[in-house]
């Protein structure tokens, strides 16, 4: 207001004082044009610069850090929890067939498989070096329990190693209650079946599944 430039060239509408836009005057209320307070200027541009970033670091598609990752993250963490007050469980067909149906322990089983088996068995069991498990072809299992057998002790001479030193008991079940759920999941692709094709798993309830199969088991 102290620039005389201002005063000449700028009759009233940019001059910051206060400008009546219209006669109108609503219950003695009247609209004035006045400039935006800095702080919420700065405030939309604060938003503005923080934004990109934001989206580039949660959403550029890095392993762990969205949303949904550390929620899963999470989970693994406290069934990890859970996992170590079970108890040690009897490496049997019928705890087998149970955790077989239980999706929430197949986590774990799947996180043990990621560690140990998918350099012989490729992501997802889709075969490698050892047998494609997600297809209805087997060279050492006729029944669900023999997965036991065979991780416990190894088949081929070693071709698949035994796992009964390396792994605990539980985590022995859980994986192959993991190995069992990746059947019929096969697309197609994968390593061509080996083996033979053998009857379906027994359904979830152990007590009329071991009932109706037990002739079946061939060990
Ligand atoms: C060093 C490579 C190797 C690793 C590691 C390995 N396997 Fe194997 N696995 C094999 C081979 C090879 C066979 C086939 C053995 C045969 O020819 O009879 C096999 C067979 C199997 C079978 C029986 C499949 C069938 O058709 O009879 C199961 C189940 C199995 N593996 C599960 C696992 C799991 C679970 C792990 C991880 C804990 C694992 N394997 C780790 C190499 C491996």
């Amino acid at each position: 207001m102290n620039d005389p430039n201002n005063q000449l060239s700028d009759s009233d509408e940019t001059s910051d004082t206060e400008v009546q836009l219209n006669e109108d005057s609503f219950d003695g209320i009247h609209q004035y044009s006045r400039p935006l307070p800095k702080w919420w200027i700065w405030g939309v541009a604060a938003c503005l610069a923080f934004a990109p970033p934001y989206f580039w670091f949660y959403h550029n598609g890095t392993e762990g850090r969205s949303l949904a990752d550390r929620h899963d993250q999470q989970l693994a963490e406290n069934l990890k929890l859970q996992f170590s007050q079970m108890g040690e469980l009897k490496a049997d067909r019928a705890t087998l067939i149970r955790f077989t149906y239980e999706d929430s322990w197949l986590r774990v089983g799947r996180s043990i498989f990621k560690t140990n088996c998918v350099s012989c068995h490729g992501r997802d069991g889709a075969g490698q070096v050892g047998p494609n498990l997600r297809d209805d072809h087997y060279k050492n299992i006729r029944d669900i329990a023999d997965i036991l057998n065979v991780l416990q002790n190894g088949a081929n001479a070693g071709a698949m190693p035994a796992w009964k030193s390396k792994l605990s008991t539980n985590e022995i079940i859980l994986v192959s209650a993991y190995v069992a759920s990746l059947r019929g999941t096969s697309d197609g692709s994968g390593k061509p079946a080996e083996g033979q094709e053998i009857p379906p798993w027994p359904k979830a309830d152990p007590e009329t599944a071991s009932a109706a199969d037990s002739g079946a088991a061939g060990s």
